[in-house]
């Protein structure tokens, strides 16, 4: 019988999950390919089967759109996030329905443009305290150093502290938390990570480490006391004066609809501020460590960066007035983050039967949407596995909204993406005027698909400009 709904329910195409998990093993194996294999044979959705669990992967621009804006109501997170809550708890990234509503009016505020300017300084101060403390000619871990350099960031401008002290800690315990990443699809991990195997310890552990750090920050703000060695840190190198902080935000935080309810519990506190501290410092590192990458094989695009960066900056510090006139800067950072998402894919949990083209997703299925895999597309980028950071200051053409979506989109849109474009174009500015990143003869880095898109073994040696 003929459904309203009903286009066609036969499966949908995709690789042949013939042995129990065949498709899940083949992810695991190396999941940038396995996606990217899938999608340019299948097409635009594509099924498949992790274990008993349903799978689509959508690549088409138009319903990457449906499913993030205009359908969002029938979608919810998918299960990597889900499970993610064992670490977030019930923050912006992984609330859902109602309270997720609630949340985001609350914390939006933080976000606008008004706080972002007043966080740039802290960023250019800690931008130009690494360039300082770079030696020439040594070799340098960049994917390691520019995540200690945007914990420092985020830590000093959102809680006001300095969490650098605690970089190492904190660095470890989130490898460790994230590592088993590609577990979070297992059937079944739920009952699995109550045994007692050393995964799911190491785990446990690290979450508690990165709690640790947490809880003592919002000690702090509770005492209006910075720790010692903060005021220290601040003293010694002359950054700004402490400013209000996510911490004390989220301490006098009502629901601007509903002014008279009480503020946010500490648990719920920690959960926002534990959401904000890791998604607010990964993702941007990756950006920044991805684009040293490219710019050191890029001679051509470094020579017109140092260009603008001469004609804008001057060897200044940079600040905030100046990064509308980057614009070579930020069609760099774009580019890099097309072929290089740091968020490279992201899920939903079918809620209610929906169509999508001449097919349903139906209720329980997972839906994946790939910044990876739609950022390479040849149909929206030729030459799609070349860095031409041109692209970005020509017109876009008939090129769809979602054929580029790092920050994700719809109500569940990155509310830090100011921040990072922000931060992004700012660090460039100011380490880029005194310093070359070259690779010679070391290896090319490789992507590492975890939650983030982290480049697995990029040494690269500064050369002074
Ligand atoms: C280059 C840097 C960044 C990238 C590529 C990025 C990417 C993303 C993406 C794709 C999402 C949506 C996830 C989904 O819908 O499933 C997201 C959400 C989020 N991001 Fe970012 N992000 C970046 C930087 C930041 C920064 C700097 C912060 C905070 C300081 C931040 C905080 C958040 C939060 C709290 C959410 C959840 C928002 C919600 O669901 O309401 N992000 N980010």
């Amino acid at each position: 019988m003929a459904t309203s709904l009903a286009p066609d329910r036969s499966p949908v195409p995709g690789p042949s999950t013939w042995l129990p998990g065949g498709a899940y093993w083949a992810f695991r194996d190396d999941p940038l390919a396995f996606f990217t294999d899938t999608a340019r044979t299948y097409g635009d959705i594509a099924g498949f089967k992790f274990g008993p669990q349903k799978v689509y992967l959508i690549s088409r621009p138009e319903w990457i759109e449906d499913v993030l804006v205009k359908s969002a109501g029938k979608f919810g997170k998918g299960i990597a996030l889900e499970r993610a809550k064992a670490l977030l708890g019930e923050g912006l990234l992984t609330a859902s329905g109602q309270h997720h509503l609630k949340q985001r009016r609350t914390i939006q505020p933080l976000f606008h443009r008004q706080h972002v300017q007043g966080f740039a300084e802290a960023m250019v101060h800690h931008a130009a305290r690494w360039r300082d403390s770079v030696t020439p000619g040594a070799p340098l871990d960049l994917t390691r150093e520019m995540s200690r350099l945007t914990l420092g960031i985020v830590g000093e401008t959102l809680f006001s502290s300095d969490v650098q002290g605690d970089a190492d800690e904190v660095q470890e315990a989130l490898t460790d938390a994230v590592s088993n990443f590609a577990y979070a699809f297992i059937p079944g991990l739920n009952y699995l990570s109550k045994l007692p195997l050393p995964m799911f310890a190491r785990m446990r552990t690290a979450r508690d480490r990165l709690d640790r750090v947490i809880h003592r920050v919002i000690a702090e703000r509770r005492t209006g006391t910075p720790s010692t060695s903060a005021k220290a840190t601040v003293a010694r190198e002359g950054l700004p004066a402490p400013r209000p902080d996510l911490i004390a935000m989220l301490l006098a935080a009502r629901d601007p609809e509903n002014p008279n309810e009480g503020g946010m519990s500490d648990t719920q506190i920690r959960d926002e501020a534990m959401t904000i501290f890791l998604a607010g410092h990964e993702t941007t590192a990756n950006a920044m460590a991805w684009t040293w990458h490219l710019l050191g094989s890029a001679p051509d695009v470094e020579a017109r960066l140092h260009q603008e960066l001469t004609a804008v900056v001057d060897g200044r510090i940079p600040t905030m007035d100046d990064v509308p006139k980057l614009e070579w800067t930020r069609a760099v950072v774009s580019e890099s983050m097309r072929l290089f998402p740091p968020a490279w894919t992201m899920g939903r949990r079918v809620l209610q039967d929906h169509a999508i083209g001449d097919h349903i997703l139906e209720k329980g299925a997972l839906v994946i949407l790939s910044q990876w895999v739609v950022h390479r597309d040849p149909r929206w980028w030729p030459e799609p596995e070349s860095f031409q950071p041109e692209r970005w200051t020509r017109a876009a053409g008939d090129r769809p909204k979602y054929a580029y979506f790092p920050f994700g989109g719809g109500s569940r849109v990155c509310i830090g993406e100011a921040f990072a474009w922000t931060e992004a174009i700012l660090l460039v500015a100011t380490i880029a005027q005194r310093w070359r990143f070259v690779r010679g003869s070391e290896p090319p880095p490789t992507p590492e698909p975890r939650i983030t898109l982290r480049p697995k073994g990029l040494r690269m040696t500064a050369l002074a400009r």
